[in-house]
């Protein structure tokens, strides 16, 4: 309620004026009256917090069945789907919907944030195991909330590190057919080495030594286990599997022939406008910060921490920073497919310009200027267990053609405030997550458990440091 007093005393309050008369009362939701566009080229800063307002009031709202909430005839699978019998309850603690709002789990420590145990999901990407009534790990991959502080910078770095990880592939293509021999290509990408690949003068490729990514070279950095590859197609997933909210342009006409694919009796339940909204909102939350209020004896431990770091080979996956050429968020994306609205279906994107932004100016930049992401991550996936260190190894539900003991690295930023820890979020301690890496982690978490406890004390001051701040969203001075 407050952004939308906010937004009426604004400008631009024709905007907000709700499209039907509404009591206050009514068990509808408003922010669904907020926005009915989708906006294109590039927002000037009033219309871009108009909208991120919008996007808050989306995120926030709980949904109710007076706005289409529910799907009965609908699974929670991306791809649109039908239980093999109608829903008959509104709620499902196992295969959703779950929640009313996605801040219901999204809100530690503020709005947008991770969730506790508490608000887990368990998610199964096979059609036939689809609606289930039982945790078993036969059914679903039970998955901890992550926060999406700074995620749109997460997804800027995908799509270039996804250029530059398919350049290499053509350019090895034409260097095989012009000099008609076999070319390997190393696949780095921001400095992340993905393996490598072949390329023949037929114009095949044998893929068989890429790694850490899918074989069409797309980082998809959005999951624990690293297959979605833009905030839109995964605020369409969310939206369908925690409320029954089905977006316009997955489960309309023209990919189902219906506008009212869940058979609740309401029609298109999320307007193009909406989703967009929302991505804004995900894409432009800051990025977690470094701790600036810490004791001197904490303060030194976490410097030395974050040399041990180094040290002991984590920052080999939890890279410190990597760089981003350009702060322009384009919403629809280039690399979503069918089903999520992208920009070959439009006419004109939506930019927006993240150096409108406060919290943007606080970045470093290197000496090309580019802004250097501080994400303690790679965006590349790992195998996580070996035969002695496997805790992490609990899945048992093939999701995305990868195996199961494979994730993509968490980014560090925000681990101080965002316990549990896993990917199940059943860890409650950075100590017992570290000692929990094995497989293609083994030897720096070895060398971290047999470190002297104050070396190991220090790792966890470092990291205790890197923390989500409730920063006001503000336009940026410049
Ligand atoms: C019932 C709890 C719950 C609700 C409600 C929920 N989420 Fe999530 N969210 C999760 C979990 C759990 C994951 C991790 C999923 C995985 O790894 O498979 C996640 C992951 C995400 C991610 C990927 C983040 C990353 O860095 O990998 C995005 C984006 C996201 N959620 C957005 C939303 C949006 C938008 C909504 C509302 C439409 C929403 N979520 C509602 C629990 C929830
Ligand atoms: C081979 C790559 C790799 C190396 C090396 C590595 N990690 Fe990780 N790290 C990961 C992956 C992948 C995950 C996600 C695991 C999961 O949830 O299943 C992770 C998760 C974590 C988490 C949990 C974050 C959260 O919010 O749940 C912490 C903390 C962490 N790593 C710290 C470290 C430290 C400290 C080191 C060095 C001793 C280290 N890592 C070395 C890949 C790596």
């Amino acid at each position: 309620m407050k952004t939308f007093v906010t937004l009426c005393a604004s400008a631009l309050w024709a905007l907000c004026m709700p499209a039907s008369a509404q009591n206050a009362w009514d068990e509808t939701t408003p922010a669904l009256d907020l926005v009915d566009y989708r906006p294109e080229g590039w927002l000037l800063e009033d219309e871009l917090f108009f909208f991120l307002d919008a996007g808050e009031a989306l995120f926030e709202a709980k949904f109710t069945a007076q706005d289409g909430a529910g799907r009965p005839n609908s699974t929670q699978a991306a791809i649109p789907h039908r239980p093999r019998k109608p829903l008959t309850q509104a709620f499902s603690r196992t295969s959703g919907p779950d929640a009313s709002a996605c801040s219901s789990c999204h809100n530690d420590p503020v709005s947008g944030g991770a969730g506790d145990y508490v608000t887990n999901v368990f998610t199964a990407s096979g059609f036939a195991n689809a609606v289930f009534d039982t945790t078993d790990p036969e059914f679903s991959n039970e998955r901890g909330t992550n926060h999406l502080f700074g995620a749109g910078l997460v997804e800027l770095l995908a799509r270039e590190m996804t250029v530059e990880l398919q350049s290499h592939r053509h350019q090895a293509l034409i260097t095989a057919r012009e000099t008609q021999q076999p070319v390997t290509a190393a696949l780095t990408a921001k400095g992340i080495s993905f393996g490598t690949l072949t390329a023949f003068p037929d114009a095949t490729v044998d893929p068989s030594m890429i790694e850490g990514v899918d074989f069409d070279l797309i980082i998809k950095p959005f999951t624990h286990k690293g297959v979605i590859r833009s905030l839109r197609n995964f605020t369409l997933n969310a939206m369908n599997h925690h409320s029954g909210m089905q977006a316009e342009e997955r489960f309309g006409p023209r990919w189902t022939g219906t506008s009212d694919f869940d058979e609740d009796g309401f029609t298109a339940e999320m307007s193009q406008g909406e989703i967009s909204a929302l991505v804004a909102w995900q894409a432009t939350l800051p990025p977690p910060v470094r701790r600036d209020d810490l004791s001197p004896d904490w303060a030194a431990a976490a410097q030395g921490g974050e040399g041990l770091f180094t040290d002991f080979g984590c920052a080999t996956c939890h890279v410190s920073a990597l760089p981003l050429e350009s702060l322009d968020f384009h919403d629809p994306g280039p690399l979503d497919g069918a089903g999520t609205l992208n920009a070959r279906d439009v006419a004109r994107t939506a930019i927006y310009d993240l150096t409108h932004m406060s919290w943007a100016a606080d970045l470093e930049r290197d000496a090309q200027g580019r802004v250097l992401v501080p994400l303690f991550g790679d965006l590349k996936r790992h195998r996580m267990t070996d035969t002695e260190v496997n805790r992490l190894g609990n899945e048992r539900v093939v999701q995305g053609f990868v195996d199961t003991n494979v994730f993509i690295t968490t980014e560090l930023w925000g681990v101080g405030n965002t316990a549990p820890y896993g990917h199940r979020n059943d860890i409650t301690t950075i100590d017992e997550v570290i000692r929990a890496h094995g497989g293609d982690a083994r030897s720096a978490r070895d060398a971290y458990v047999s470190a002297q406890p104050e070396q190991q004390s220090s790792i966890i001051a470092f990291l205790k440091s890197l923390i989500i701040k409730d920063i006001p969203r503000e336009p940026s001075a410049l």
